[in-house]
């Protein structure tokens, strides 16, 4: 009986891998044979952190679409960039990949970032949309001095001891001085001790890895990997496979601590101290029930907030320039004393920015050496996954109704199609050109349309005020010549970005 059972289930696996192959609707879309017939392919990308190389070669061989799953396509073209993703778009977010992404005990309301419907998504990402608004992110200018002055001092002391020094590490640790400024009204002091505290940033590169494995897994592997069991399972990969001491547990532990002191400090009637991300979230009211949101809720908010702090280790690439890191000979900025006056002195970062004065390697991103010297834009990794639900035409092919379909930031911002023939060159002038307007709109480095990052803001902000003001001041050039590490994920973050500082005289 039990031979029977296991040979009827082989007989049905063969049929479905025979059917993926060769009959699905998909099968004349080229990709990896893998891929054709498992997810596995995916799920092997996803934990050997090779996601994007591996969408970009795939692309140069097989052309504008490339099928990565048995019912997943990746598309290149910035065409299709509104199709996607755009205002009207009629696709969504597919569950496969943002499931993997909600708290693991049911919730009515999983945030908006995991919500999949267009609509639903748009209802719930308004009321808290206003605090990363320009205008909150400006009122909150001086609480980023603190932490530009912070690493600073870090990197006076780098120079001073004229030893190779992570500068990767020390713009994590910049990030999170100021999400913890403007989200929570107060700095853990990673820029003074110059350490990762309590493996707070260590532990999010372990969440944000697995998550982005979880992304790829059938939704029964999901479940079972947000039980207990699942999540110590979770833990022991983070640890063994990929070597991260830290505690995932640590990220929620951090923000429901925060939001539960200054939920007790109001609910004792203590006199609010300054305004700060935190209570404008607590402000916000759910629009089903007019009422303010409760502690659960507001608490996946600043997971969101914390966990959108992660993607800033794309931050410092801007920082490499020519191959080298930039200093004030190769950056193309037209006017350094200004972007320095003006990148410290926040009021000025609008009007330093709409002049083009702002290094416009904040959209060009830099060349990596990992990636043979070819451009490396700021972005996320993989595809944006969509799912649409009657299906589209998509370089001339139709992809029926549930096909899951995305573009990688990467693929298509080195794309000659959208990019022209240098867009592979370290060309930041290109922004700086009268067709600016119309390369902006190919940019995927923060998502578009509906599912724009809600924290671009704080981002830009934070890049204009601190580059210009690093690379006034210091000489950079590498230490090393190996290659940087660049772990291809939901976000890609490189590591060992070491390099030699000198002060310069201004
Ligand atoms: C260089 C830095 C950043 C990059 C490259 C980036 C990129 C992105 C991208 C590509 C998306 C869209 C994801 C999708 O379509 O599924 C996104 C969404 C999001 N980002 Fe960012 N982000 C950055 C910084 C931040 C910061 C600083 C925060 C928080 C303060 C943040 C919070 C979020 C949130 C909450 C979403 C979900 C938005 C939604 O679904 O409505 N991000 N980000």
């Amino acid at each position: 009986m039990l031979l029977l059972g296991l040979a009827l289930c082989t007989l049905l696996l063969l049929l479905r891998t025979l059917y993926r192959f060769f009959l699905s609707p998909l099968s004349s879309v080229p990709g990896p044979n893998l891929a054709k017939v498992s997810r596995l392919w995916k799920v092997g990308r996803a934990l050997d952190g090779t996601i994007m190389s591996n969408l970009f070669d795939l692309h140069e061989k097989l052309g504008p679409l490339v099928r990565i799953g048995p019912n997943e396509v990746s598309v290149r073209s910035a065409d299709d960039i509104s199709l996607l993703y755009g205002f009207s778009t009629k696709f969504y977010k597919a569950g496969d990949y943002y499931d993997a992404w909600k708290p693991p005990i049911p919730v009515k309301h999983p945030g908006h970032f995991p919500t999949l419907d267009p609509a639903v998504h748009a209802k719930y990402r308004r009321p808290v949309a206003g605090v990363y608004a320009m205008r909150q992110v400006l009122a909150s200018e001086e609480y980023v001095e603190g932490p530009v002055s912070d690493l600073l001092l870090l990197l006076d002391d780098a120079a001073e001891a004229g030893k190779p020094f992570d500068i990767g590490a020390a713009m994590h640790y910049f990030a999170y001085e100021v999400v913890f400024e403007l989200a929570f009204g107060g700095s853990l002091g990673f820029l003074k001790k110059g350490e990762d505290i309590g493996l707070l940033i260590d532990s999010l590169h372990a969440v944000t890895k697995f998550g982005h494995v979880k992304g790829q897994l059938p939704s029964g592997c999901k479940q079972l990997l947000s039980t207990p069991a699942g999540r110590r399972f979770s833990r022991w990969v983070t640890k063994s496979v990929w070597g991260h001491k830290g505690d995932p547990n640590v990220i929620w532990e951090t923000a429901s601590q925060r939001v539960a002191t200054r939920w007790q400090e109001r609910e004792d009637g203590k006199p609010e101290g300054r305004k700060d991300f935190l209570s404008a979230f607590m402000e916000a009211t759910d629009p089903d029930t007019g009422k303010r949101y409760s502690q659960f809720y507001v608490t996946l908010e600043a997971m969101d907030m914390l966990v959108g702090y992660y993607c800033k280790r794309t931050s410092s690439r801007p920082l490499s320039a020519h191959g080298e890191p930039a200093s004030a000979s190769t950056c193309p900025s037209r006017d350094l004393g200004d972007a320095r006056r003006g990148s410290h002195h926040l009021p000025a970062f609008l009007c330093l920015s709409r002049q083009a004065r702002v290094h416009p390697g904040l959209r060009e991103g830099g060349p990596s050496a990992h990636h043979g010297d070819r451009r490396y834009t700021p972005s996320s990794g993989p595809p944006g996954d969509s799912l649409s639900p009657d299906g589209a035409v998509i370089a001339e092919t139709f992809l029926p109704g549930g096909t899951i379909v995305g573009m990688s930031a990467f693929v298509t911002h080195t794309d000659f199609a959208a990019f022209g023939p240098t867009a592979r060159q370290y060309k930041p002038e290109r922004w700086l050109s009268v067709e600016r307007g119309e390369l902006e709109k190919k940019l995927l480095t923060f998502g578009a349309g509906t599912r724009v990052c809600i924290g671009k803001n704080v981002s830009l902000v934070e890049m204009a005020k601190l580059i210009p003001t690093i690379i006034h001041n210091y000489d950079l050039s590498f230490a090393t010549t190996e290659k940087w590490r660049v772990w291809e994920g939901w976000f890609n973050g490189h590591s060992d970005f070491l390099v030699n500082l000198q002060r310069r005289d201004v």
